[in-house]
C-alpha cells in the first residue's frame, strides 16, 4: 500500500474520508488518520457510525499470580512501561521486570523516570526492575536475547512483551528513509525475535502509521513491513488485533496516531469471536463518542507564566498555587511535580524578522499565512504545513514532533513553544 497523497486523503471519494478503512492486503485493516482533517472527519463519522461496545473478552490471561511480568523493549523513556504500571484491575497490577534500552543517556532518563514511578506507587510495590539491573543494551546482540530469556525465567516468565522498535524508517518526519532498507526497520524483526524465544501469552507493538505503507522489500507490490510482522506473528499461534490509536481519544491534549499491534497467544483460550471492533483496545475516553470533550491546549498549558522569545531561567514559579490545578489534566500531571516550581519552562530565541512572522499567524494558522514573507524558504511548495503552527487554545495541538524544527508558535504569546510546554 503507498501513502495516499494529501490530495487523495481529502478528496471526496477517498474512504478514508467517508470513514471507511483502507485495507493495505490480507487481513491488515486499520484506519489511517495522517493529518488532522482527515482524523476530524473520521472522529466524526465515528460518532455517527458506531456504536462503543463494552463487552469484554471472556478468556483467562495467566497463571493466579497477582502480578503479570512485563518485559519492555527498546524502552526509551519508559514511556510505554508506564502505561502499564499505571493500569489498575481489581486484583491485578502489571510489574517491569526488563526494560531494555542502548543509548546510555536514554537509560539514565529511564532510571529517573523509574524512581518516579516508583514514587507514585504505594511503598512497596515493586513495580519497576532493581535498578542495579537497569544497564544500556543492545537488544540486536545474541547474548542478549539470552540474558532477557533468563532474566524472564528468573521471574516465572513473561506475561506480556512490549516495545515499540525504532521508527525513523517508516516516520512521516523522516521522508527520505521510508524504506525497508534503513537499517533501524531491521529492529522490528528484533522485536519478533524476542517474541518467538520468550512466547509471551501477550505482546504489544508500537510503532508510526508509516509501517502501514513502507514496503517490505522497497517496492510497492510486496507486501507492507505491518502486514509482514502480522503474518508472521500468527504463524507463531498469535491472534493478531492491528489498530491504529489517536492519543487525543484516551485524554492527551494532542491529537497523535499509533500503530499498535497487539497479539494474544491462542493458548490462552482466546479466539476472534470474543472481541468487538475494537479488539483488545480501549474504548476511548474522550471525544464525541463517550461524552467527554478532548482535552484542549488550554487545559493542557494554560497555567504556565508568560514568558518572552528566548526565555532561559530554568525554575520558575506557577502564577497560582500548585494546589490549583483546576482541572483533570493538570490534577494528573502535577501529582508528583515538585510542588512550586516549573521547570525547563525556556524557549529557542529567534531572530526579530522571525517573531515578526509570528506575530501574522493566527490562531490555528501556519506559514501559509504569511507566505509573502517567507523569502528564505527555496522550496515553499514543499514547506511541511506544521511549520511556524500556531497551536488554538480551545483545541487539542497538533502532533508534537521534533518541536525546534516544526517551529510550533505559542497560542498568544509571540514565541516558540517552551520546552515544557512541548
Ligand atoms: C521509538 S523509541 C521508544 C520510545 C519508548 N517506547 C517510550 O515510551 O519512551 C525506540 C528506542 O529504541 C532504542 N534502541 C534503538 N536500537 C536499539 C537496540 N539495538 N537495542 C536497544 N534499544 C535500542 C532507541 O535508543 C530508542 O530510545
Amino acid at each position: 500500500m503507498t501513502r495516499p497523497t494529501r490530495k487523495q486523503e481529502l478528496s471526496e471519494n477517498h474512504p478514508a474520508k467517508r470513514g471507511k478503512r483502507l485495507s493495505a492486503g490480507g487481513s491488515l485493516d486499520v484506519q489511517h488518520r495522517s493529518n488532522i482533517t482527515l482524523a476530524r472527519l473520521q472522529d466524526e463519522s465515528r460518532v455517527e457510525t458506531e456504536t462503543i461496545s463494552s463487552s469484554r473478552p471472556r478468556g483467562l490471561l495467566a497463571k493466579g499470580s497477582s502480578f503479570l511480568n512485563v518485559v519492555e523493549l527498546f524502552a526509551g523513556a519508559g514511556g510505554m512501561g508506564l502505561g502499564f504500571i499505571l493500569a489498575k484491575h481489581a486484583d491485578r497490577r502489571f510489574r517491569l521486570i526488563f526494560s531494555g534500552e542502548v543509548h546510555p543517556i536514554y537509560v539514565e532518563t529511564l532510571k529517573c523516570n523509574h524512581g518516579l514511578f516508583s514514587r507514585m506507587q504505594k511503598p512497596g510495590a515493586c513495580l519497576v526492575p532493581e535498578q542495579e539491573n537497569v544497564h544500556p543494551i543492545d537488544l540486536d546482540k545474541k547474548n542478549a536475547l539470552e540474558h532477557v530469556a533468563s532474566v524472564a525465567r528468573a521471574a516465572g516468565g513473561a506475561d506480556v512483551l512490549i516495545g515499540g522498535p525504532p521508527c525513523q524508517g517508516f516516520s512521516s518526519a523522516n521522508r527520505n528513509s521510508w524504506s525497508s532498507d534503513n537499517p533501524n526497520n531491521r529492529l522490528v524483526d528484533v522485536f519478533m525475535r524476542y517474541v518467538d524465544k520468550l512466547r509471551p501469552p501477550v505482546f504489544l507493538m508500537e510503532n508510526v502509521q508509516g509501517i502501514v505503507w513502507t514496503a517490505k522489500n522497497g517496492d510497492n507490490n510486496s507486501l507492507s513491513v505491518a502486514e509482514y510482522v502480522l503474518r508472521k506473528m500468527k504463524t507463531f499461534g498469535y491472534l493478531v488485533f492491528p489498530k491504529l490509536l489517536d492519543a487525543v481519544w484516551y485524554g492527551v491534549p494532542q491529537y497523535r496516531t499509533r500503530f499498535f499491534l497487539m497479539g494474544i497467544h491462542r493458548d490462552t483460550g482466546y479466539c476472534e469471536e470474543d472481541f468487538d471492533d475494537w479488539g483488545p483496545f480501549p474504548t476511548p475516553t474522550h471525544g464525541r463518542s463517550s461524552g467527554r470533550p478532548f482535552v484542549t491546549t488550554r487545559e493542557a498549558i494554560g497555567d504556565l507564566p508568560t514568558i518572552g522569545n528566548g526565555h532561559s531561567v530554568n525554575e520558575m514559579d506557577y502564577c497560582e498555587p500548585a494546589t490549583k490545578a483546576d482541572n483533570e489534566f493538570l490534577s494528573l500531571m502535577r501529582k508528583c511535580a515538585p510542588k512550586r516550581e516549573i521547570l525547563d519552562h525556556v524557549t529557542s530565541r529567534h531572530a526579530d524578522y522571525v517573531i515578526d512572522r509570528y506575530k501574522r499567524i493566527p490562531a490555528g494558522g501556519n506559514w501559509q499565512d504569511i507566505s509573502e514573507m517567507m523569502s528564505n524558504y527555496a522550496q515553499l511548495e514543499r514547506t511541511h504545513s506544521n511549520i511556524y503552527r500556531r497551536l488554538k487554545w480551545g483545541e487539542p495541538s497538533i502532533t508534537i514532533g521534533h518541536y525546534r524544527k516544526s517551529m510550533l508558535v505559542h497560542p498568544e504569546q509571540h514565541r516558540g513553544l517552551s520546552l515544557r510546554e512541548a
